[in-house]
């Protein structure tokens, strides 16, 4: 194994070089009392955190990044903490979606600008992992992403909650008029009682986990709950091994393959984990130059059961996952799914990472002759109401609306919606299928989370609890329901999801992969033809940049401008480097 010479250091032309801005740098490095015995010779670990007062998923990542901090300086390494946008999932507005490529940007100009040999990526609430990981990807430089584990089960008198699937599920019990207002102020105390991001198998624990697999973490580090002491440790031994990656030479790009990704797309399957998992995939995979397309999804879909016991389509939490084995324990149930060939962070195949791992709950990771589902945790869906896919998670809807056929309700956009779903005099019954218009990376814009649209109250009065819906936008990685996903090309941009009237017949065959509005070719072209684009939403600022690059859900929605062009990406070409002046 060759090892890198201090010299040979990324940081070298700022810290080593005898010239005038080196003596800048160093002067003010001793300006914040390190002496150059600190630094010298020593590799620099960017630590890019993306704690705040604001993002309650990443509230022990103060404590961590000292951890991280620790294991760097006992490693020979001199550690830079750089704070970059938090993405909070629950407070920020519109949605966390519209800010993920912003902090791609971060992360990668970050890394750039400054004397980063190596990198710590400290993330976890949903878009902060792919966004982290899409950054350091494009930036190339020896990484490894810190998790920032679930947070521990949720207790209402005595019964576990789970993040998100049961704030759905008791909301529309309060509604229904089944639950007292005290009732739901005791799950909201109880819902999240320590730090972590969401136990449910949602956004982040599946793509932590499926970065784990990617090969990007310590292994076994996805399932630690955040607030266990193990979590420290393995924040520590991430830091002292980010230094060790930089004498190496262990860089993402040298071991990120079309298999490795195949990898993480049949866990992410086999985990029921989030639909929001594929936008993210498809664009960290185009960042790493490697074409995942969302069909890939559907073919790795029909061979790949779903073993993981979790909610939302389960019944258990993160917590119980990391006592059942965790991750590592769970890969072993699908060993002949995976290439346990490919390479990762560790310097070991994924094969040698998973290897000794046990089972210790059969019930919470299920054995292969008693899957959750056979199949189809995600099913990708074409037809003329989705040319270029749709998405749904068959895993977690009701078995009868697999193949279904009702007139439409449609709702123009998300107020539309929110104004007149409650109104008794709404003309709907359990067969229609309720279409949310506007509401995709163009259209809302920023694609958020609005899939799940709720089931009209007198419906839930009735005892109604799923529906066909469908839209354009995402739902989240907690939320249950026959919900159709990521209608590509969106209606805001004129796909036929823009058409759609009330009263038009739709239907869906999740087995077949159908999704279709019956009306004939004609009415469609008249409509096609009598539609008109709606007006654009920002005119100025990053939303003006964001809307004018943005993709389609089926490209990942990056931005145009941030993917690898043909040449770098056959290469694996790091980008420019800045100069140094
Ligand atoms: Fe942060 Fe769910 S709110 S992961």
């Amino acid at each position: 194994m060759t090892r890198k010479k201090p010299e040979e250091l990324r940081s070298h032309r700022w810290y080593g070089v005898k010239d005038l801005r080196s003596f800048g740098h160093r002067s003010r490095t001793a300006q914040m009392g390190y002496h150059r015995s600190d630094y010298a010779g020593k590799p620099v670990i960017a630590i890019i955190n993306t704690w705040s007062d604001i993002n309650p998923c990443h509230s022990h990542f103060k404590q961590r990044v000292e951890e991280v901090k620790r294991g760097v300086w006992q490693a020979g390494g001199f550690p830079v903490e750089m704070p970059a946008m938090s993405l909070s999932e629950p407070f920020q507005k519109p949605t966390t979606m519209l800010y993920r490529n912003l902090l791609a940007m971060e992360t990668e100009e970050l890394l750039r600008s400054y004397p980063a040999d190596g990198c710590v990526l400290m993330g976890g609430c949903d878009k902060t992992t792919p966004a982290l990981v899409m950054g350091a990807l494009s930036m190339n430089l020896p990484s490894i992403f810190v998790p920032a584990g679930p947070m521990l089960r949720g207790d209402y008198k005595g019964a576990a909650l789970g993040s998100g699937s049961d704030t759905w599920k008791y909301w529309a019990e309060l509604r229904a008029g089944n639950i007292s207002e005290q009732d739901w102020q005791d799950v909201e105390d109880g819902i999240a009682r320590s730090p972590g991001h969401c136990m449910t198998m949602g956004t982040a624990s599946t793509m932590t986990s499926a970065v784990e697999v990617l090969g990007l973490t310590l292994p076994g580090a996805a399932s630690i709950p955040a607030p266990d002491s193990r979590h420290a440790q393995m924040a520590s031994l991430s830091g002292k091994h980010a230094v060790e990656m930089v004498w190496q030479d262990i860089k993402p790009l040298d071991f990120l393959t079309p298999a490795s990704f195949d990898n993480a797309v049949t866990t992410v399957l086999a985990l029921g984990g989030s639909t929001n998992a594929i936008v993210h995939l498809i664009a960290m995979a185009k960042r790493a130059g490697i074409g995942l397309t969302l069909d890939r999804f559907d073919q790795l879909a029909r061979r790949t059961p779903v073993l993981a016991n979790l909610r939302p389509g389960g019944k258990f939490l993160m917590e119980d996952f990391f006592y059942a084995g965790g991750l590592r324990a769970f890969l072993t149930r699908l060993t002949d799914l995976l290439d346990l060939s490919q390479h990762t962070c560790v310097g070991k195949t994924l094969g040698d990472n998973i290897a000794g791992a046990v089972v210790h709950n059969d019930e919470v990771i299920l054995p292969r002759d008693k899957p959750l589902l056979p199949n189809d945790g995600l099913a990708i869906l074409h037809g003329n109401l989705a040319p270029n896919g749709a998405v749904i998670k068959p895993a977690a809807m009701e078995a009868h609306l697999r193949q279904h056929t009702g007139p439409a309700l449609v709702f123009k956009d998300y107020q539309d919606m929110a104004d007149r779903i409650d109104d008794p005099d709404l003309d709907v019954d359990k067969n229609s299928v309720l279409v949310l218009q506007s509401a995709g990376p163009q259209g809302a814009p920023g694609m958020p989370e609005w899939g799940q649209l709720p089931i009209p109250q007198k419906l839930l009065k009735q005892g109604v609890r799923d529906m066909l819906r469908i839209s354009d936008a995402r739902m989240s990685g907690t939320s249950y329901g026959a919900c159709v996903l990521h209608v590509t090309p969106e209606s805001h941009i004129g796909g036929p999801l823009a058409l759609v009237r009330d009263g038009d017949m739709i239907q869906i065959d999740v087995q077949a992969r159908r999704l279709d509005l019956l009306i004939g070719h004609a009415e469609l072209a008249q409509r096609r033809a009598a539609w008109q684009a709606p007006s654009v939403k920002f005119t100025r600022g990053y939303g003006k940049l964001y809307l004018k690059h943005i993709q389609q859900a089926d490209k990942g929605c990056d931005f145009d401008f941030l993917e690898p062009d043909d040449e770098s990406a056959r290469q694996h070409l790091p980008p420019g480097e800045p100069e140094i002046h």
